[in-house]
């Protein structure tokens, strides 16, 4: 079986009703991205960064997986397929995806203050008590945190999402405008025998000259289309 590796971003949720980041009314635009995503917006007011994440967190229990998702999980019965997502929703474990690297974390767990990647304090909530609040401490003595990694913190999932990227027979960008590093550099692991697929609405600025092959329309009609054009 082919290799079939996915790198997704907000746009793969758009159509569940989750906002995007940059496009017009996303949620960059209502939230000062460096008040809730970063280490320092963090450190000046911890409970604001909580309740923004308690509140992303709740509205995830209130949303499906859209069309494209289920299609990416369907897909594998006729390829491997490896999603890298950079979303921190749960939508394409949802739909039956099998094989997710999460680059920026996972809205569903908390971890320690003191050592985000520490696996000994990541710990997935239950849908019952999604909220976390001042004075929940992870095992180590420190606030419990959401489990997101914030502009300026490392990306230790990247390394294992390269391997992957390498192997790509087929290489899919869904709904990301490739502005954040290190995810958006995948695409320079790519092997340049490998076809490259990008599929969003509208225009994607690509630091790259190699060929990509663009499907303009949004993730449920464009996996579609990606299939009938790969099984051609
Ligand atoms: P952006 O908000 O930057 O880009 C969303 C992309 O989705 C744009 O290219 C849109 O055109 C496209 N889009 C909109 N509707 C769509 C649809 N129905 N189907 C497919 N695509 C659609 O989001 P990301 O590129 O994911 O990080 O942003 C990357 C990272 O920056 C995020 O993971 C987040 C953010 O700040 C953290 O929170 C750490």
């Amino acid at each position: 079986m082919k290799n079939l590796v996915v790198l997704s971003g907000a746009g793969m949720s758009a159509e569940s009703g989750i906002s995007t980041f940059r496009d017009a009314g996303g949620l960059w635009d209502k939230y000062p991205v460096e008040q809730v995503a970063t280490p320092e917006g963090y450190q000046r007011d911890p409970a604001l960064v909580i309740h923004f994440y308690n509140e992303r967190r709740k509205q995830l229990l209130e949303v499906k997986p859209n069309r494209g998702h289920e299609l990416l999980a369907e897909m594998e019965k006729d390829f491997h397929v490896t999603v890298i997502t950079q979303n921190v929703d749960n939508l394409h474990e949802q739909a039956g995806s099998t094989h997710i690297i999460h680059l920026h974390g996972e809205l569903t767990k908390v971890c320690s203050s003191k050592d985000p990647y520490d696996p000994r304090y990541i710990k997935e909530l239950p849908p019952e008590a999604i909220e976390i609040k001042i004075g929940d401490l992870a095992g180590d003595g420190s606030q419990l945190r959401p489990f997101i990694v914030w502009f300026g913190e490392a990306v230790p999932e990247i390394e294992t999402a390269i391997p992957w990227v390498k192997k790509a027979d087929i290489f899919v960008i869904i709904g990301t405008s490739m502005n954040v590093y290190p995810a958006a550099g995948l695409l320079n692991y790519v092997s340049p025998e490998t076809e490259v697929w990008l599929i969003d609405p509208n225009e994607v600025r690509i630091d790259s000259f190699r060929k990509i092959n663009v499907v303009q329309k949004g993730a449920s009609e464009g996996v579609a289309e990606l299939l009938t054009r790969l099984r051609q």
